[in-house]
């Protein structure tokens, strides 16, 4: 069975329309996916929605919903906004499907069995907005708890509890030993930092499903329910289990496993436990990089391999939020400027890890200079040139930009193998800002007045366009449609998808090209 790179992103709660942030995660990790496909990978690229929860209840409540309806209708959307995305996932994961729901529950069943559960009278403060217990120590200085959490109320209730306490120590040495394990090396710290000056604290996994009972029940107590963490977290390996994946499969036994594979969707050759990358913003890093390897050690899984971990972004310097109705709606934004204008602002304005800004002017200014007078303008003229001067028939081959584009490639790749997809961007806008300074060097219009110089304008238009084609291989994993416009206005027939297909020559001599079209067209700003 042929392993292959699995990344996943978190899975979304569905109990609103998706935003910016939602969008930028799953581009970031849509980018890694294709980016590994073009560099000849089998991948397989998982997202998906998290269902569960008491949020989720009161808000088909007040639709006058039952919950499941509820999710339903709002998945449909959610599944259109990855389509609107561009996003090549893979399967699509919702937690209140059956085959998650069976994993979760022989999951359950498996650990109880092995004595990480226990049963105690939990009495102390509880946020019902945030859905989670509070401790003296959440307090701030003045003694309240911070307006993030909503009313807090004191709650005296019994609960399941898995034992977390005992599982710091090997955690601690294994962070410090797998330095690649947490991305960015600031996160990193920061969970080695509260790892190291805290006592893990047990992880309440239950609700009675009186007081909440839209979660998984709990097989082994009918009068309790499973959801968030122990629910949500799960969905990195359920979708795995249901496609087949023997490295999950082999730790269930019995009816578990029976119950399991009853739902097998496909009968697939491939594995893909353990995941290659979880991509996750930062809110959720203790969740990944502390529960999650406890839990899948618990279970006999191997750890994923690495935890990438994005920053948070804000609107003209402001948090979004439903309430004061500051956010961007990336569908608009698509609508009005192109799905890749928008994969190439979030990925090109924000490095993987600090928080970011969106602004329109910030927006628009990118997309004028760098798309529209950068890639834009460099292929428009390029190619137009040839046709007026070649009649669209590509010249004998010259290697003048070679090492130039050999440069940008190896760059490129290199910083697509690191996740750093910023700089990768940026090694690619070099050989934009190459190509468009030969043709300001060469002026090829020129050259073409004069018959005398025919030779040199040869070279100059190979350049020119070979340029433009290994820029559509490098930019295909970021703007999957521009690279496919620009290798159709080159007249090729293929897409522009593997990386091998970036190396210098692979224009031929009298190929003709296609119609050349504006790729980004200029937009007139509102007087
Ligand atoms: N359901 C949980 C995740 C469970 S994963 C097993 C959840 N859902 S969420 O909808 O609140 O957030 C989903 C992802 O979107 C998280 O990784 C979160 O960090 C990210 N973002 C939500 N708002 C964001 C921004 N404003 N900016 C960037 N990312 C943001 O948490």
């Amino acid at each position: 069975m042929s392993k292959r790179f699995y990344l996943t992103t978190a899975i979304d709660y569905v109990n609103g329309q998706p935003h910016l942030g939602h969008a930028y995660e799953k581009i970031i990790a849509d980018v890694i996916a294709r980016a590994h496909r073009s560099l000849g990978e089998e991948v397989f690229y998982l997202t998906g929605l998290d269902e569960h929860g008491q949020k989720v209840q009161q808000a088909a409540i007040a639709e006058g919903k039952n919950p499941q309806t509820y999710c339903d209708e709002l998945a449909v959307s959610w599944k259109n906004f990855a389509c609107a995305l561009g996003l090549t996932n893979d399967d699509f994961v919702r937690t209140t499907e059956s085959r998650h729901k069976v994993v979760v529950q022989a999951i359950l069943t498996k650990l109880n069995a092995e004595g990480h559960f226990y049963k105690a009278i939990y009495k102390g403060f509880y946020s019902p907005s945030a859905e989670t217990f509070l401790t003296e120590k959440d307090r701030l200085p003045d003694g309240s708890f911070d307006a993030s959490y909503g009313k807090v109320i004191e709650l005296e209730e019994e609960n399941y509890y898995f034992k977390l306490k005992a599982q710091q120590q090997w955690l601690i040495d294994y962070i410090e030993a797998t330095p690649g394990f947490i991305q960015p090396g600031y996160r990193r710290n920061e969970v080695l930092g509260f790892l190291k000056n805290n006592t893990l604290e047990d992880l309440c996994i239950s609700r009675p499903s009186s007081r909440l009972n839209w979660g998984i029940p709990i097989p082994f107590d009918p009068n309790y329910v499973t959801y968030v963490w122990f629910d949500a977290l799960v969905n990195y390996i359920s979708a795995p289990a249901s496609q087949g994946d023997e490295s999950v499969l082999s730790v269930f036994k019995g009816e578990q496993l029976s119950s399991i594979s009853k739902l097998n969707s496909q009968n697939t050759n491939f594995s893909l436990w353990p995941a290659d990358l979880h991509v996750i913003g930062k809110d959720i890093l203790k969740f990944h990089a502390v529960y999650w390897p406890i839990m899948l050690k618990a279970m006999g899984l191997a750890l994923p391999k690495q935890i990438l971990v994005h920053g948070w972004w804000q609107k003209d310097g402001q948090k979004m939020s439903k309430s004061t109705g500051i956010s961007v709606d990336p569908i608009a934004v698509i609508h009005e400027w192109g799905l890749d204008a928008f994969r190439f602002y979030v990925v090109r304005e924000l490095a993987i890890g600090p928080d970011g800004n969106w602004t329109d002017g910030g927006f628009q200014s990118r997309y004028q200079a760098e798309l529209g007078n950068g890639l834009g303008n460099l292929v428009n003229r390029s190619l137009s040139m040839l046709k007026r001067y070649r009649n669209g028939n590509i010249p004998t081959r010259s290697d003048e930009l070679m090492a130039d584009a050999e440069k940008a490639v190896q760059e490129t790749i290199a910083n697509l193998r690191g996740n750093e997809l910023q700089a990768a961007l940026q090694s690619i806008w070099n050989l934009v800002s190459r190509g468009n300074v030969y043709v300001q060097q060469t002026e090829p219009f020129k050259l073409a007045k004069d018959p005398a110089n025919a030779a040199r304008l040869d070279e100059v238009l190979y350049n020119l366009c070979e340029v433009c084609r290994v820029l559509a291989v490098l930019i295909s994993p970021f703007l999957p449609e521009t690279a496919a416009k620009i290798y159709a206005q080159l007249g090729l027939k293929q897409l522009p998808h593997q990386f091998s297909d970036a190396s210098w020559g692979s224009l031929q001599a009298g190929h003709e090209i296609g119609e050349p079209a504006p790729l980004f067209p200029r937009k007139d700003k509102p007087a």
